[in-house]
């Protein structure tokens, strides 16, 4: 998708499609100007009652033969005067359906100038972007015959002013990187597992390194996590055939002596749930378990398009959970390369068995901030639903910051509190610790307590996407969810949000 900002009067554009908004019964100020043009055409669209009232409607106008703008799209915006970046967020996906239903090539946006709550003209433009550039994406990988690409080529926005209007453009870019990591987090999560192992996830990492200098990978194998001690994130893998792999994708855009932030993801590419076998209704869900691998190689992607100078470690933990006759048993007990033992008693908490071992090793780039990704419990799901991932820390500052970013890119996260007086539910009989809470109460919470043992040595967040990574029933399919709450955090950092 190509983008360009354009300071033609609305008049004089050409386009396959011009979008323009409507305020409940109120045509906008560039609608007027279109409508004048095309002799009342849109207004009386409007009276007609063909456009919805419900904020996101759309209704396609076909105009006479020769117009400069071949189509119009009306968008109704409702009655309020300033959105939310989320209902935002949301009309800009309908418009991009609409779009795309309509089979035009170009599209000329006149929205730009809706007043989304506090953000930017770059922070809108990023959004847009993202959503456009989003919307061609399309999962045909194991089909017989490839899905025709989207036939929607070109958004030009609309912006008068000159100042306004360079920031549009960073914005714009900013967005198309954002998408470009999407699209792989998307790919990587949709794909099965027979396709998608840890070798594979491990592939796709070495691959990246193309797309810049700045980028170096090394993957561990079996031996080598041995070596280190890795017993808790080898238990996990020990009933597969699959090989476990520990990726380390390392982008270094600043001096090596400015700390790294460093990204960890779960990248269980199948969970039966081993030994402790899940149902079997729905447990083709658990291609997804690798969501949050999926999420760290998406943001190490945008990332090196964005080119921030900073520095960024991105870490996957990939397994495959499967019973087998070597498969760790409940009961058994594990040492984890940090020393602390842990008593396995469900093998289908497995998440935090690979990321325990990957949280230590984090300790070795000396990291400004851990983030940890994880599709890690059905309890966060109960406690949040859909629409936000659970955030657990021990910064208050890197809590704020995630939340802020979250909120400002319309991926938000909520925090849960990991008290010490959840702890004691870690107790175990027989090792330091169980790796299941004892009861099923606040089961995120404990999956985060467990983790916050293995993060003593610095500032860490951990979210739970186990809500947020895929859309379940008729549309299922990777959502790419934080790509975007972690894009934008990475650009606060660089000072370019
Ligand atoms: N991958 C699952 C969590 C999950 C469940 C994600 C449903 C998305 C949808 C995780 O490995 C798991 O099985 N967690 C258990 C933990 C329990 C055994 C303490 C769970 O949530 O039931
Ligand atoms: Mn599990
Ligand atoms: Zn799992």
């Amino acid at each position: 998708m190509q983008f360009s900002v354009s300071r033609s009067p609305v008049a004089e554009e050409k386009t396959a499609c011009a979008i323009v908004a409507v305020h409940a019964t109120r045509l906008s100020e560039e609608a007027q100007i279109l409508d004048k043009l095309y002799n009342g055409h849109l207004s009386q669209a409007l009276k007609s009652g063909d456009l919805a009232s419900k904020r996101g409607a759309t209704l396609s106008l076909f105009m006479p033969k020769a117009s400069r703008h071949k189509r119009v799209l009306l968008v109704q915006i409702g009655k309020g005067k300033s959105l939310s970046i989320v209902a935002f967020k949301s009309l800009m996906q309908s418009v991009a359906k609409a779009v795309h239903t309509s089979n035009a090539s170009s599209a000329l946006n006149l929205l730009l100038s809706l007043d989304v709550d506090d953000s930017s003209p770059r922070a809108i433009a990023r959004l847009q972007s993202t959503i456009f550039s989003d919307s061609v994406y399309k999962y045909s990988e194991t089909f017989s015959k490839q899905k025709p690409p989207s036939v929607l080529k070109r958004i030009t926005l609309n912006c008068p002013d000159t100042a306004t209007s360079r920031q549009v453009q960073i914005g714009c870019a900013q967005g198309k990187a954002i998408a470009s990591g999407m699209a792989i987090t998307k790919n990587l999560g949709d794909l099965p597992a027979n396709i998608c192992t840890p070798s594979h996830l491990a592939e796709v990492a070495k691959k990246l390194k193309t797309s810049s200098k700045r980028l170096s990978v090394q993957v561990l194998g079996e031996p080598a996590m041995e070596k280190l001690g890795m017993g808790s994130l080898l238990s996990v893998s020990a009933g597969s055939a699959e090989e476990a792999k520990l990726i380390a994708v390392q982008y270094k855009g600043a001096a090596a002596s400015k700390k790294p932030i460093v990204l960890i993801g779960k990248g269980i590419t199948f969970d039966t749930g081993g030994i402790s076998l899940k149902a079997g209704a729905g447990m083709d869900e658990m291609k997804f378990d690798m969501c949050g691998a999926a999420t760290v190689l998406g943001v190490m992607q945008t990332l090196a398009e964005l080119d921030l100078p900073i520095n960024v470690v991105g870490i996957v933990a990939a397994a495959e959970n499967m019973p087998g006759s070597k498969a760790t048993k409940p009961g058994d007990v594990v040492t984890s390369m940090s020393g602390q033992t842990i008593e396995i008693l469900n093998t289908d908490a497995e998440g935090r068995l690979v990321l325990c071992d990957a949280l230590t090793y984090a300790a070795r780039f000396k990291p400004d901030v851990v983030i940890d990704m994880a599709t890690l419990t059905g309890a966060c799901i109960v406690a949040l639903g859909f629409e936000a991932c659970g955030l657990m820390s021990n910064s208050d500052k890197l809590s704020e910051d995630l939340l802020a970013s979250g909120q400002a890119s319309a991926d938000r996260a909520w925090r849960l509190p990991i008290w010490d007086e959840y702890q004691p539910s870690l107790d175990s009989n027989f090792a330091d610790m169980a790796n299941i809470g004892n009861g099923r109460w606040a089961g995120a919470i404990t999956a985060g307590c467990f983790l916050q043992r293995f993060a003593k040595d610095y500032q860490w967040a951990h979210l739970d996407i186990a809500g947020v990574a895929w859309n379940m029933g008729k549309n299922k399919g990777a959502t790419a969810r934080p790509v975007a709450l972690l894009s934008e955090y990475l650009l606060r950092r660089a000072k370019q949000a």
